[in-house]
């Protein structure tokens, strides 16, 4: 097998690679020949095709930053970060508790935050690597019932912008994938409340490759950015069979 097509080291930091979208991350990017190594709060890793699986919720920042230190100490500085852990519950705004938003937010944005600040300096310090963030079209269109979320997804595409211009003296790329509706666990929990279920199928109706999107179908999205020659950054992808054409 050939190593990574990138310049900067073979480490590639996937969070929430345990299951759906991630899986298949983590699958793409061993292919490619990285050591791959997962964030994740379920501690399922071990199945993985990954070289070190971490028992993390990345909205804990000090568990995060121990195991982001400890996967540079074994394989050299991040080539790639994955930050792709996210979760949602769909409910109306008005129902929302606080105590909902601060999970959602946890989760959606502060750990993004998290692992970028954790894994940033070393790669400074390389000379390079690559952020590729999993948003969501609910970040660039909005979604009912996903008030909360769509503001972290929202937010996590300012903040890749943001860190794509910071990071661009210093090698540093940062894109975004944004998935549609995708069939994942996360998407068949929704998808057990029946009125929830009703919107997915409108939604796959109003799509116009008439299909929910694979794992895979979002892996290769991620691969594109992870391994791109080195000229894309800030850039935003849906892959949505073109529910969204936001421009
Ligand atoms: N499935 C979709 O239709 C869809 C659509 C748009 C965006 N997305 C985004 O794609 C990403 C992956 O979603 P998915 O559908 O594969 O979800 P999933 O629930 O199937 O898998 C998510 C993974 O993240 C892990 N995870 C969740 N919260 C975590 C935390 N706090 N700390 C560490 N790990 C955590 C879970 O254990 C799981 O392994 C998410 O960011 C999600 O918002 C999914």
């Amino acid at each position: 097998m050939n190593g990574p097509r990138q310049p900067y080291g073979r480490l590639a930091i996937v969070t929430g690679g345990v299951k759906g979208i991630g899986a298949a991350i983590v699958a793409r990017l061993a292919d490619s020949g990285f050591a791959v190594a997962v964030l994740d709060r379920d501690p399922a890793g071990e199945d993985l095709p990954c070289a070190r699986a971490y028992r993390v919720d990345v909205a804990d920042h000090d568990r995060v930053a121990e195991a982001v230190h400890a996967a540079t100490a074994e394989f050299g500085p991040p080539a790639v970060v994955v930050n792709n852990a996210g979760w949602d519950r769909v409910q109306p705004f008005v129902e929302n508790e606080p105590e909902l938003w601060q999970t959602l937010i946890g989760v959606n944005l502060v750990g993004v935050l998290n692992v970028t600040h954790a894994a940033l300096p070393s790669m400074r310090e390389a000379g390079g690597g690559r952020f590729v963030n999993v948003a969501s079209d609910a970040g660039r269109v909005g979604s009912s019932g996903e008030a909360v979320y769509s503001a972290c997804k929202g937010g996590v595409i300012a903040f890749t912008k943001a860190i794509a211009r910071e990071g661009a003296r210093h090698g540093v790329l940062a894109n975004c994938v944004c998935p549609g509706p995708t069939a994942t666990p996360l998407l068949e929990s929704m998808r057990s409340d029946p009125a929830t279920d009703k919107i997915m199928e409108a939604m796959v109706r109003a799509t116009p490759l008439r299909k929910l999107a694979t794992p895979q179908d979002v892996a290769a999205a991620v691969g594109f950015f992870a391994e791109e020659p080195g000229h894309v950054t800030g850039q935003v992808l849906s892959v949505s069979g073109g529910l969204t054409m936001s421009g």
